[in-house]
């Protein structure tokens, strides 16, 4: 079995490359901005830029894997990993310019995220974890690393909770369902537009929670492992690992009132 170490540092060398060309790309002004799924699903020419550096860097370094990319799909071989990609992710706050948008990769060894970076071009911090390995948090480059620990609160009612939206209407209409029936039982909630970022920022307690419903792998591969090696507990509504029913990820304490509450809310209907 591949090193995670090794394929971090891999990831973490690519990542930075690619974010430079997202961050160049953003000071130079937004082009080639198009819709996918939906009017509201966006996409520019950096995230394209930006998966087709990734994955050819990734190429170079390791021939035989496949890579999952958020816009061109699946590609490569069947080799020993597969990497998971979310070339922007945060691409409408991209498009704003505002600095929380991120790389996002991750290594998957026989279904299991061993590795993840989420790099965050516009402030320079990125967050790191390894499969047992811990996860930390740090400023590309400065060698000074903080290990996460994720939120010591204990009580629902005064967590901080992150969400986000999908960009398809029915669904946003659930979630709107969901955010009302929990606003009134938690502390407030944040959208701050990126799921790596948010599952990064619940590792570091900058959020006390976070859930969505609808993420796709790429959105919450890397970050997911961060918020797990920081000692959260990570999963989809069934308990099983998080597909594409809802991520819910919050500290032992929290994990299960925040669960439980979103299991009634989410009985309660939508797509
Ligand atoms: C989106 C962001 C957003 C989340 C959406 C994702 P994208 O990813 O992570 O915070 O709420 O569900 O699709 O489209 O910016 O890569």
């Amino acid at each position: 079995m591949p090193d995670a170490a090794q394929l971090l540092a891999i990831a973490v060398e690519i990542v930075r490359e690619a974010g430079e060309t997202a961050r160049r790309m953003r000071a130079e002004g937004v082009s080639g901005v198009a819709t996918k799924s939906t009017d509201t699903d966006v996409v520019t020419a950096a995230d394209r830029a930006v998966e087709r550096q990734v994955v050819d860097a990734l190429r170079v370094r390791r021939p035989r894997d496949v890579v999952l990319g958020e816009e061109y799909g699946a590609s490569g071989a069947r080799g020993e990993v597969r990497w998971i990609l979310d070339p922007i992710d945060g691409t409408v706050n991209y498009l704003y310019d505002i600095p929380q948008y991120a790389v996002s990769l991750a290594a998957e060894v026989d279904g299991r995220v061993v590795a993840g970076v989420v790099h965050n071009p516009a402030t320079g911090v990125e967050w790191t974890a390894t499969l047992g390995g811990g996860a930390y948090r740090a400023v590309a480059g400065s060698g000074a690393r903080e290990r996460l620990g994720g939120s010591p609160q204990t009580d629902l009612a005064q967590a901080l909770v992150g969400t986000g939206f999908g960009y398809d209407s029915r669904r946003r209409v659930y979630q709107a369902g969901v955010l009302h029936g929990l606003l009134g039982h938690v502390r407030d909630i944040r959208r701050f537009g990126s799921a790596s970022l948010d599952l990064c920022a619940a590792a570091g307690g900058q959020l006390d929670a976070y859930y969505e419903k609808g993420l796709n792998p790429w959105d919450h591969a890397a970050g997911g492992l961060v918020a797990t090696e920081a000692g959260l507990m990570v999963a989809g509504l069934s308990g099983a690992p998080p597909g594409l029913d809802m991520v819910v990820a919050a500290p032992p304490a929290l994990f299960k009132p925040l669960h439980d509450r979103l299991v009634e809310l989410d009985a309660a209907g939508g797509p």
